[in-house]
């Protein structure tokens, strides 16, 4: 079915008070569009958790740095209703820029812990504080029960859970895996920007992650697992950002016998910059 459209803080807040008056529980799934097979996941299974599902689009400036690709995002408004529909959301809210940066707009959430781990943020600087302020915005905007976020974006997920547990946000964060392709790459709406060879090479991420996830649940010490990860992509011509072992919850570098670790990565495929992550 078609989902209601929100365009306006006003249009949302309507609605969102007609659920609650209903005694409906609902989930939000915070997006920038160019809407594919893992965000209609989220929406899925926010159905399953709640009864109702708004999906949110807005490209948000803030969370781009000058050089990035905010320009070049792709947009496709009438495609990303139909796959929204499809996937069962119940109303898609497509903000105005002044619904969510009023004019003056002089405020921001200062992150520290996981926002601080040394891997997105080091490449990145302003990237999790554009995040967490214009999430904390759609949380409230919303009064969702609860919130989805997929871990393929593993470091956006702690810093969002940790920012609602610091804040008492009354939003629950639910985390869904990560959804792949065929050959194992994580569907992402950048993967558009590869090329033919590109695109072949580009599950070499994914099976390098699980190489040295098997490695270490063999014994092998993970930073040197994750450190042939990294040779193995550099010599497969991609250019490294980080290919690291992380404490899965705090994503502080491994310290304790036993702890559950993450593995994540991010590297220049060509002029793309892909980031993928493992359980190990
Ligand atoms: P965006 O990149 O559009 O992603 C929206 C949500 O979809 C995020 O929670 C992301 O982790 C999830 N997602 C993307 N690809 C996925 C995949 N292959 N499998 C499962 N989930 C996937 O992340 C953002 O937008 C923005 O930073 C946002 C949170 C909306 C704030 O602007």
């Amino acid at each position: 079915m078609k989902p209601k459209t929100l365009r306006t803080l006003p249009d949302l807040r309507r609605e969102m008070a007609a659920w609650r008056d209903k005694g409906l529980r609902y989930a939000v799934v915070p997006t920038m569009g160019a809407i594919h097979e893992g965000h209609m996941q989220l929406v899925r299974e926010g159905l399953r958790r709640a009864d109702r599902v708004i999906t949110t689009i807005f490209v948000n400036p803030k969370q781009f740095a000058a050089h990035e690709d905010l320009d070049k995002y792709p947009r496709d408004e009438p495609g990303d209703l139909l796959k929204l529909g499809k996937a069962g959301s119940n109303a898609v809210y497509l903000p105005r820029p002044d619904d969510i940066y009023p004019p003056g707009f002089s405020t921001s959430v200062s992150l520290t812990g996981p926002a601080r781990a040394g891997l997105e943020d080091r490449f990145r600087p302003h990237f999790f504080t554009g995040v967490a302020t214009i999430v904390a915005k759609l949380l409230v905007q919303t009064g969702a029960d609860l919130a989805m976020f997929g871990e393929k974006d593993y470091q956006q997920l702690r810093v969002v859970t940790r920012m609602a547990r610091d804040l008492d946000l009354p939003t629950e964060v639910i985390g869904i895996p990560t959804v792949r392709e065929d050959d194992g790459l994580a569907m992402s709406s950048r993967n558009v920007y590869l090329s033919f060879a590109e695109r072949r090479r580009a599950t070499a991420i994914f099976q390098n992650l699980n190489l040295a996830a098997e490695a270490i649940r063999n014994g092998r010490v993970p930073s040197q697992a994750a450190a042939q990860a990294a040779r193995r992509l550099r010599d497969q011509g991609f250019k490294i950002d980080y290919v690291t072992a992380r404490n899965a919850e705090t994503l502080a570098r491994p310290s304790i016998p036993g702890e559950r670790l993450r593995l994540l990565a991010a590297a220049w495929n060509g002029k793309t910059r892909l980031i993928d992550n493992i359980a190990v």
